[in-house]
């Protein structure tokens, strides 16, 4: 193990409050995305691409399936040095129209003996211009981005297509997707929209606006019969993909000291209720529109169950908080192994695989 390694860097960044080390963490990223030499030496120990993993969606190309979930690049600051952590793609925001400060500190939470985290941020954001001005300096870079979008705390549920118009407006032209997030557990009343009016309504005013491809993003914290009723009727509305899950607050699944009954808990202990509700939608929804899991993931064992259930592409995000940017590195290079073991010449063949001698 290396001086450098994660391993000693995170001995210190877990003796700080969560949301201080996250700041730091964030900090570092920026200064190193100023330079470029640093930045293709970090990428050339994590990044993995091979042709097997490689796959062309929304006419982009992803060069490994692993991206980086949204909250944690809140205002697309360190977008550049996603590649160099491994991941494949990324996605920014949560992004609201006005910036908002969240909720009141202490609001996020490490789970330690749970491998978990446990967050009530509530959109922490400086706002869509400000976004719109750091995609802008990106111009040359050509990476896989989607900026996920919600309401303002303050906007009240039945104003709360307003604000998606706006965010659809802004966006329209930038990012490879644009991700509906109406299932944060810490704007209150947010979740309320996970319903069929306001879904149907939603798409049909994405699809007024833009011809991005537009996806839903779900909360585990409802029944299969429910989440797969709701995306189907987002795909009928014009939905270009789904994603599976958001943080739960299901608080039964610890007895951690430092559990708190708010917020919702991502991690570990989200890891079988997530792959149980994605499972079941792929089980409807494989070949029907693009499946992205998230919750939990923790290894290529688990990316690949995934993937197998009709995943396209996963994302990673408290995990990298317990075991650094090697994860993404180990799930990529396991993904590969997992695949030719099974004798699959691309993960194309891979999705879905739990499904395709039942179709
Ligand atoms: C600190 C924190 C902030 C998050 N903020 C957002 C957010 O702004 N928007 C969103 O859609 N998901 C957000 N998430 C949820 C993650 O994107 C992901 O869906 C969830 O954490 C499950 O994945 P994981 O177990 O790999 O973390 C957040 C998660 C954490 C831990």
């Amino acid at each position: 193990m290396s001086l450098f390694s994660y391993q000693n860097l995170k001995k210190i960044l877990f003796k700080l409050e969560p949301e201080t080390a996250h700041l730091l963490a964030g900090f570092g990223l920026r200064t190193v995305a100023h330079c470029p030499t640093v930045l293709r030496l970090i990428k050339n120990k994590f990044f993995i691409t091979e042709p097997i993993i490689t796959q062309e969606i929304f006419g982009k190309t992803f060069q490994n399936p692993v991206g980086l979930g949204a909250g944690f690049d809140k205002d697309g600051q360190y977008i550049t040095a996603m590649p160099t952590l491994g991941f494949g793609f990324t996605e920014i925001g949560t992004v609201t129209p006005k910036p908002q400060d969240g909720n009141a500190k202490p609001r996020l939470f490490r789970l330690i003996e749970d491998s978990s985290v446990q967050n009530a941020m509530g959109f922490n954001n400086k706002g869509k211009d400000f976004m719109l001005e750091q995609l802008k300096k990106l111009y040359f870079f050509d990476y896989p981005l989607g900026v996920n979008i919600g309401k303002n705390k303050l906007t009240s549920e039945d104003d709360a297509l307003n604000d998606y118009e706006e965010l659809f407006r802004a966006f329209k032209d930038t990012g490879d997707y644009i991700v509906i997030n109406i299932s944060s557990p810490n704007t209150p009343g947010l979740r309320d929209l996970q319903n069929e009016k306001f879904i149907n309504d939603i798409f049909a005013l994405a699809k007024e606006i833009t011809s991005q491809p537009v996806l839903l993003k779900i909360a585990p914290d409802m029944s299969k019969e429910d989440a797969i009723a709701l995306c189907k009727t987002a795909v009928d509305a014009g939905a270009a993909g789904i994603i599976a899950t958001n943080t739960t607050i299901d608080y039964s699944l610890t007895d951690s000291p430092q559990k708190q009954d708010f917020g919702g808990i991502s991690g570990a202990l989200l890891t079988e209720k997530s792959y149980e509700l994605f499972r079941a939608i792929g089980e409807e929804l494989y070949g029907k529109t693009l499946l992205i899991s998230v919750g939990g993931i923790d290894s290529a064992q688990e990316a690949y169950r995934r993937i197998k259930a009709g995943a396209s592409l996963v994302q990673v995000y408290s995990m990298l908080i317990y075991k650094g940017p090697s994860l993404i590195k180990e799930i990529n290079e396991g993904l590969v192994e997992l695949l030719q073991a099974d004798g699959y010449k691309h993960i194309s063949e891979a999705i879905g695989a739990d499904w395709k001698d039942k179709k």
